[in-house]
């Protein structure tokens, strides 16, 4: 789809999704055309990459919020920024390895009922080699079903378990730490979701596949050997490489993806440090 952008310049990375969006600078007030053509940018290529920013705490908060209202932070579990709370901290080096979400693809918070909208993270320390990030356009995974594999999922609900793969019988290491996101208090308030399978992105209208390996457990009113069978074909679809963009982090790249219609993979394939503010958009309950 061809967009005219007149503020901007926007650089597609791959054929599904991903832009580096040159020829601005974030840290100056946005215009109303500026950010819209942003917004618009967003929805086009569901992630995009603004390079080499200069950004202050506040400045990155002020940013997520022309998005929608900023997550409150107690619902992640990471450590957060002294002067803006509103930031989580993502550190990790061979020493201290990322505890969640490890070698699994996921949609932020989607086992929450209403799953963030998106997520703003920069780049403060990156190291020479890997942690590089791969995200996934679930509209370029659903397009991809055949017509008949459309149908079948459409209307279909699934629970979204966040904690199915942390469990106290998964993972017991992590029980013994104190981790905030595994406070026992949370988890027994804690009930999976139930979402569509196939979701409609509010903005845009269209259509994408809305399971993830990590979360999603069961579809619901299925048998549950054709539940698993069906959820693991759709987790290896969403695995296809054609419907990625991978991104090869720099220090000073400022992000932000659409979190309702993507997934996205973090490699830990690094020693050295690695270190990303992070800013979570509260979303609305899937449709
Ligand atoms: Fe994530």
């Amino acid at each position: 789809m061809a967009i005219n952008y007149e503020s901007i310049e926007v650089n597609e990375m791959s054929p599904a999704c991903g832009a580096i969006i040159e020829g601005i600078d974030l840290s100056k007030d946005l215009s109303n055309q500026e950010f819209s053509e942003i917004h618009k940018a967003l929805l086009d290529r569901t992630v995009i990459v603004f390079r080499d920013q200069n950004l202050t705490e506040t400045q990155h908060v002020q940013f997520a919020r022309r998005f929608g209202d900023i997550q409150p932070n107690a619902i992640s579990g990471f450590a957060k920024h002294e002067k803006e709370p509103e930031i989580d901290i993502l550190e990790s080096d061979a020493d201290n390895p990322p505890y969640v979400t490890l070698d699994l693809w996921h949609t932020d918070f989607a086992g929450r009922e209403k799953p963030t909208l998106g997520t703003v993270i920069y780049a403060k320390d990156i190291p020479p080699e890997g942690g590089d990030t791969i995200w996934v356009s679930s509209y370029a995974a659903y397009e991809g079903l055949s017509d008949r594999m459309k149908a079948h999922v459409d209307g279909l609900f699934a629970y979204h378990n966040a904690y199915q793969n942390y469990d106290e019988t998964v993972r017991p290491e992590l029980w013994e730490k104190d981790y905030q996101v595994y406070k026992r208090e949370s988890k027994a308030n804690y009930r999976p979701a139930l979402h569509p399978v196939v979701r409609t992105h509010p903005d845009t209208g269209k259509k994408g596949l809305f399971v993830n390996e990590s979360m999603t457990s069961v579809i619901k009113d299925m048998d549950r050997r054709e539940s698993s069978f069906l959820l693991s074909y759709l987790f290896e679809h969403l695995r296809t490489p054609e419907f990625q963009y991978r991104h090869k982090w720099r220090k000073n790249d400022f992000v932000i993806w659409d979190n309702r219609l993507s997934l996205h993979y973090a490699l830990f394939d690094y020693t050295e440090h690695r270190l990303m503010h992070r800013v979570n958009i509260v979303g609305s309950k899937p449709i």
